[in-house]
């Protein structure tokens, strides 16, 4: 897993044994969450990368689909309920070449507001663009539905 492996000094780890637990956790996450922030999934492929951000929208009320941006590398979701976030935006940069293509696209505009989450699954790929008050969530999977969480919280905006 690269450089990255020096962040997890002083993480949270959480293990969950179903789908639900994960979408539970990120949900009650989202529930707290009171400013912009970046999170960088990192995990394989199947990790649950995808179904944390969706447990993390339904936390902020959003009801809508959300899958993996694989093809279309960015999706933004309107946040209807929640009085500081106002939008998520979800990159996938599975497929991207280079970190200067999510700049063409303006992923990069969404960064620093304080009224967006931002989630990146692959985040490896783009790890060059990622600022210091990044967040970290690595999962792993262990057994059939059992997923290791690490989450490592970069300073407020
Ligand atoms: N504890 C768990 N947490 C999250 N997902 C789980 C868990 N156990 C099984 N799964 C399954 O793992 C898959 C994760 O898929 P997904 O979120 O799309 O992965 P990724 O985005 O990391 O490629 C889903 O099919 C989900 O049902
Ligand atoms: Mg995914």
């Amino acid at each position: 897993m690269s450089g990255l492996a020096v962040i997890y000094l002083k993480m949270k780890k959480i293990i969950t044994t179903s789908e639900k637990e994960t979408l539970e956790f990120a949900g009650n996450m989202a529930e707290k969450i009171k400013t912009g922030k970046v999170f960088a999934l990192l995990g394989d492929l199947g990790a649950g990368k995808t179904v944390f951000v969706r447990g993390f929208l339904r936390g902020l009320g959003y009801k809508g689909r959300v899958n993996s941006p694989t093809f279309v590398i960015m999706k933004i979701y309107d946040i209807k309920k929640n009085p500081q976030i106002k939008q998520v935006c979800h990159i996938d940069a599975y497929r991207l070449k280079s970190a200067a293509d999510l700049e063409a696209i303006g992923a990069l505009e969404y960064f620093k507001r304080k009224d967006t989450v931002v989630f990146v699954e692959w985040a490896e790929r783009i790890s060059k663009l990622l600022l210091k008050n990044t967040s970290y969530i690595h999962i792993e999977s262990q057994k059939e539905n059992t997923r290791v969480l690490k989450i490592k919280k970069g300073p407020k905006k």
